[in-house]
Formats: structure tokens, C-alpha cells, sequence
């Protein structure tokens, strides 16, 4: 029975580094407000010029690298992202050019900061399936050219940066055991960047209103749905494959808010030295936070063959979901 395994992990943020302190110069803010009510310290902000695929290539460039597979080996470049570099060419074909792909279909998806397990799920079914061998699934954003920087409720959460894996077909036990999608679009208005498509197609109105920015109708709601979707979708991935909450050996979670992490690891009963958090460091970077994140703990050593690890999103859409997978 075909499998899909994580064969290699990527990251890049950009250089730019915007504290608190700067940004309480730009708004009402402090950073006493953004710690204790977000847990960031810092986020890293793109370059002017500087895109999500610049950040995706760097991303996918390192997975390829640590999974030993040569970009023409790829039969799929999946880029989950709300911030593409334009509308098309999608992402995925820029990148696809970039790495010099050329055997690779490629294409964006789009789930906010559910991104990347959504990406996860897509290549495992078709790695599972057996129709491809190997499928490069990369979460990039540059938020900080769609943030209000006049709205203090949003402009301290969001930022930017890229995560990759690249996926591969196995048939050994190290694998993917189970994903879990969910959605719900009548809460869409909550999270959501109303203007710049078809519906509010760029205007002078477009630009006055700053529709075509990040609106977080409900912040407190939005807190709150989170820590419930993300428990909701850890828990089905346990009761799936008959496991516990102490089988689990690392769980990483969407960088949403220290605060909502906590509170779905506090639900779940399960232990900080298990959760992986980097949020202090790099903000809420939608699609790529959970690769980054989980780029980070590959690279630090955190996981070891054999271990159980569990990533849960929760972001616009709404969308949320989980993964399972054995190391
Ligand atoms: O990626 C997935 C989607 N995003 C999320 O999951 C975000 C979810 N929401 C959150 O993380 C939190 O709701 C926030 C961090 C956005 C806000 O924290 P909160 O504890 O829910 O605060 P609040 O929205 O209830 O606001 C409390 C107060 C308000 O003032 P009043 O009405 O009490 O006078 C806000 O105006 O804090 C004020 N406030 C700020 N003050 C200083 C809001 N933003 C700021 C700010 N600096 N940046």
C-alpha cells in the first residue's frame, strides 16, 4: 500500500525585522499589549520587491536539498498561499519555471492559514493513490503588502515568510497516517480581504476604503473558534488512528496566537514541551507557519524516527484541519 512521507523540510523569512517597538511608532499600540495579548516579539517583513515566490524558491529550494530530490524528479509544485504573487500565472507556475521543474504540474491553493495541511492532504491523496512520486507542497506569504498598516487589530499579527516539504510516495511506515479537512463559509466575513477580485474589482473606491486589505471582522470570536476548530480537528485525527493525546510526541500548530495555542494544548491536555512555538519570532504568517515551524523543530533535532506528529491550522475560509504522521 502506497504512502506519502515528509522527505524534507525549507524555510525562509525575509530579513527585515519589525519589533513592537517600531511598530508603536507606526500605531496606537505597545508592545506590552502585543506580548501579553499575542505572545510576538517580532515578525519578518518583506523587502519592497521582495514577493512570496522569492520566499517560496528559497523554501522549496532547502526541502529539495534535504529531501536529496532533483527539482526535474517533481511531478507536482502545490503553493498554498493567499498572497500570490499575482492572480496568474499562479505561484506554483513561477516556481515551477524557477526550480527548473520541468516534468511538474503546479498550481496555488487557497485556505488561508489552513494552507499547508490542505496542501499536505492534496499531495497525499495523489501519492497515495500511486499517480506521482514526488510533490513539493509550500506555504509562502507576504501579508505585509495586504495588512491595513492603519488597523492596530491586524497589523501586529501578520507577516511574512515560507515554509516547504517536499512529499514523497513510500511504502515503509515512516508516513502521513491520516488528514482531516473541515470548512465552514458562512463564517467567511470574519477573516477576509474583500476587494482587488471580481466582486471589487480594483477601483479608486477599492483604494479609498482599503478593501483590498486584511478585515478581521471579530478578533475575540475569531479567538475563540480557533482553539474549538483546532481541537475539534486534533481530536479526530487521534480517535482515526486510535491514539492518545500522550502517543503524540510533537505537535505543531498554526502560529495564529500564543494564546490560542495554549489554550488548545491546555484542552487537550497536552504538555509545552511537546507544542512547537515560534511565534515570538516570525507572527502569524498564514499558509507558512506551520512548515516553518515545523522546518525549525527538523532542523533543531526535535523529531526522531518513529515519533508521532500532529499539525492542526485553523485561518480564513474558515478552514481548519489536522495531520498525523509517523516520522
Ligand atoms: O490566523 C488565524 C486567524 N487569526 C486569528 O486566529 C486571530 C484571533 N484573534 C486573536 O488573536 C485576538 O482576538 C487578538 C490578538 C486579535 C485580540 O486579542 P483580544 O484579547 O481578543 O482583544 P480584543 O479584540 O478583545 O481587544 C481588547 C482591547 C480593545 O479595546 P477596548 O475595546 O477594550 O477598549 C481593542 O481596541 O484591545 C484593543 N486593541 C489594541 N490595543 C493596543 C486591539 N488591538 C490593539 C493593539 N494595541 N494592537
Amino acid at each position: 500500500m502506497y504512502g506519502s512521507r515528509i522527505a524534507g523540510t525549507g524555510s525562509s523569512v525575509p530579513d527585515r525585522i519589525l519589533s513592537n517597538a517600531d511598530l508603536e511608532r507606526i500605531v496606537s499600540t505597545s508592545d506590552e499589549w502585543i506580548v501579553t495579548r499575542t505572545g510576538i516579539s517580532e515578525r519578518r517583513i518583506a523587502a519592497d520587491g521582495e514577493t512570496t515566490s522569492d520566499l517560496a524558491e528559497r523554501a522549496g529550494r532547502r526541502a529539495l536539498e534535504a529531501a536529496g530530490v532533483d527539482p526535474i524528479d517533481v511531478n507536482l509544485v502545490l503553493v498554498s498561499t493567499v498572497t500570490p504573487d499575482m492572480f496568474f500565472p499562479s505561484t506554483g507556475c513561477l516556481l515551477q519555471d524557477r526550480l527548473g521543474a520541468l516534468h511538474a504540474a503546479a498550481f496555488d491553493l487557497s485556505a488561508a492559514c489552513s494552507g499547508f495541511v490542505y496542501g499536505l492532504s492534496v499531495a497525499d491523496a495523489y501519492l497515495r493513490a500511486g499517480v506521482m512520486r514526488n510533490i513539493l507542497v509550500i506555504g509562502a506569504e507576504t501579508l505585509s503588502k495586504v495588512v491595513d498598516w492603519k488597523d492596530r487589530t491586524t497589523c501586529v499579527l501578520f507577516a511574512d515568510g515560507a515554509g516547504a516539504a517536499l512529499m514523497q510516495r513510500t511504502t515503509g511506515e515512516s508516513r502521513v497516517l491520516s488528514t482531516h479537512l473541515y470548512a465552514d463559509g458562512s463564517r467567511g466575513g470574519q477573516l477576509i480581504i474583500p476587494g482587488g477580485g471580481s466582486r471589487h474589482p480594483i477601483s479608486q473606491k477599492v483604494v479609498d476604503e482599503n478593501l483590498a486589505k486584511i478585515k478581521m471582522a471579530n478578533g475575540n470570536e475569531v479567538f475563540k473558534t480557533a482553539v474549538r476548530a483546532m481541537e475539534e480537528a486534533a481530536v479526530a485525527a487521534l480517535k482515526a488512528n486510535g491514539v492518545e493525546v500522550s502517543d503524540i510526541d510533537l505537535l505543531v500548530p498554526h502560529q495564529a496566537n500564543a494564546r490560542i495555542i495554549n489554550a488548545t494544548a491546555q484542552r487537550l491536555g497536552l504538555p509545552k514541551e511537546r507544542i512547537v512555538m515560534n511565534i515570538d519570532r516570525f507572527g502569524n504568517t498564514s499558509a507558512a507557519s506551520i512548515p516553518i515551524a515545523l522546518d525549525g523543530a527538523v532542523r533543531a533535532g526535535r523529531l526522531k524516527p518513529g515519533d508521532l506528529l500532529l499539525l492542526v491550522a485553523f485561518g480564513g475560509g474558515l478552514t481548519w484541519g489536522s495531520a498525523l504522521i509517523r516520522w
